[in-house]
């Protein structure tokens, strides 16, 4: 049988800070932030948004693109950024999506990786129970400390995709290679809500994964490189996953695959499948039938080398002008706006800024978070 993505969409905040203007706050050279480590821009988020909203916004895109939404039986949502270590983020995402009560919804956990391991449970599922579908969301904003080496690579977005048979997007193939180590390379403490990391040792362990990952993927599915047409990388920054494609002597550019990242910043969990949906979207030559080939990196470790096939119609599947709108039709924002936004939350969530969907969060009472539909 095969099973993939049907559908997928993402949602990112209205709001983005030129990585040039926190260069000169920094008192470190643009190049330092384009060229060494190939990001332009950040999506910074206001206090009324969060990876509840976003979500919904990506979610609601990708299944109005689907015929049975009835037929949606499982819904996992990935994410490092949660905020309650008891009730899953996609609950509040099942009501506004008004899915049906006999939906199952969990979430799952492990860094980056956290989209991958959904999409793998949700094609186990998918073969068990044929006429289902599974919504898979991953959801991340990262922060790291102001002044801190991890600044200009934050970011943050969501991303929703539909699993099913007979995908009309990508046929994700059986067969990949799988690396865990037990490292402190990137963690947040319960305590925290910045990321705490050693970005040397993330980097090294990032590469080391690949090598590992990749080698087992060629073994076990006895393929060699030049069985694979094009790849994507996750990316925590554009020039990690450069490095990624030299460590595997990759012959192409990845750069068609790293157009939304270097706007967005690190999406974390989303991360991947925003390099895929920028490669469909902005590759010049037809991709019907291409394999491609998909590192997904979650620090701590987890990693997995895995592949698909492109749908023969994908092309009627993808939206190029609307992830084009949602990142064009973003505002900037002034440093002293950034600083509030990233650095000094308040409490309450303010109600003046934009939102990026139809939902927002209105305020938090006795620790409730409150979600509200946005009324004209
Ligand atoms: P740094 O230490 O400030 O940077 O932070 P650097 O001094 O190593 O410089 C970076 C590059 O810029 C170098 O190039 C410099 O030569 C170059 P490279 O040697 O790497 O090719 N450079 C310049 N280029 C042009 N003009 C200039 C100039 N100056 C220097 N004037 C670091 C870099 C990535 C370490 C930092 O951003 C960081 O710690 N980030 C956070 C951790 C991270 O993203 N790690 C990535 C792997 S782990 C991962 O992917 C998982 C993650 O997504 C989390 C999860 O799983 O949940 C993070």
């Amino acid at each position: 049988m095969k099973i993939g993505i049907d559908s997928i969409a993402f949602s990112t905040s209205r709001y983005f800070f030129k990585l040039e203007t926190l260069a000169a706050h920094r008192d470190v050279e643009f190049e330092k932030y384009s060229n060494g480590i190939g990001q332009i821009m950040m999506s910074v988020f206001p206090p009324n948004e969060d990876i509840v909203t976003i979500a919904i916004d990506a979610a609601q895109k990708a299944i109005s693109r689907i015929a049975d939404v009835g037929t949606i039986d499982l819904l996992i949502f990935a994410t490092e950024s949660s905020f309650d270590l008891s009730k899953a983020a996609g609950i509040y995402v099942h009501h506004f999506l008004k899915l049906k009560e006999e939906c199952r919804v969990i979430e799952v956990k492990q860094a980056c990786y956290s989209a991958t391991a959904a999409l793998q449970l949700a094609k186990s599922f998918v073969r068990e129970n044929r006429d289902s579908k599974v919504l898979v969301i991953g959801s991340d904003i990262v922060k790291y400390s102001s002044g801190s080496s991890g600044e200009p690579t934050q970011g943050g977005a969501a991303v929703a995709f539909v699993v099913s048979a007979d995908p009309h997007i990508l046929i994700i193939e059986d067969g990949s290679g799988v690396h865990t180590n037990d490292i402190m390379d990137f963690w947040r403490p319960i305590s925290e809500n910045e990321a705490l990391f050693d970005g040397k040792l993330s980097a090294y362990n990032y590469l080391k994964s690949l090598d590992i990952s990749f080698n087992r993927y060629l073994t076990k599915t006895q393929r060699n490189i030049s069985d694979i047409d094009c790849v994507c990388f996750h990316a925590p920054f554009g020039k990690m996953a450069k490095k990624g494609a030299q460590q595997i002597k990759w012959r192409e550019s990845i750069d068609n695959t790293l157009l939304y990242n270097s706007v967005i910043g690190n999406s974390c969990s989303a991360s991947l499948y925003i390099c895929l949906m920028s490669l469909l979207d902005q590759s010049k030559t037809p991709l019907e039938g291409k394999r491609v080939g998909l590192y997904s990196y979650g620090s701590g470790s987890v990693a997995e080398y895995f592949s698909g096939i492109i749908s023969e119609k994908y092309r009627s599947y993808i939206t190029p002008e609307e992830n084009q709108r949602t990142l064009e039709s973003r505002k900037e924002i002034s440093f002293e706006e950034y600083e509030l936004f990233c650095k000094n939350l308040p409490d309450s969530p303010h109600k003046n800024y934009e939102n990026t969907g139809t939902v927002r969060l209105k305020s938090i009472e006795n620790k409730r978070r409150i979600y509200g539909e946005i009324k004209n």
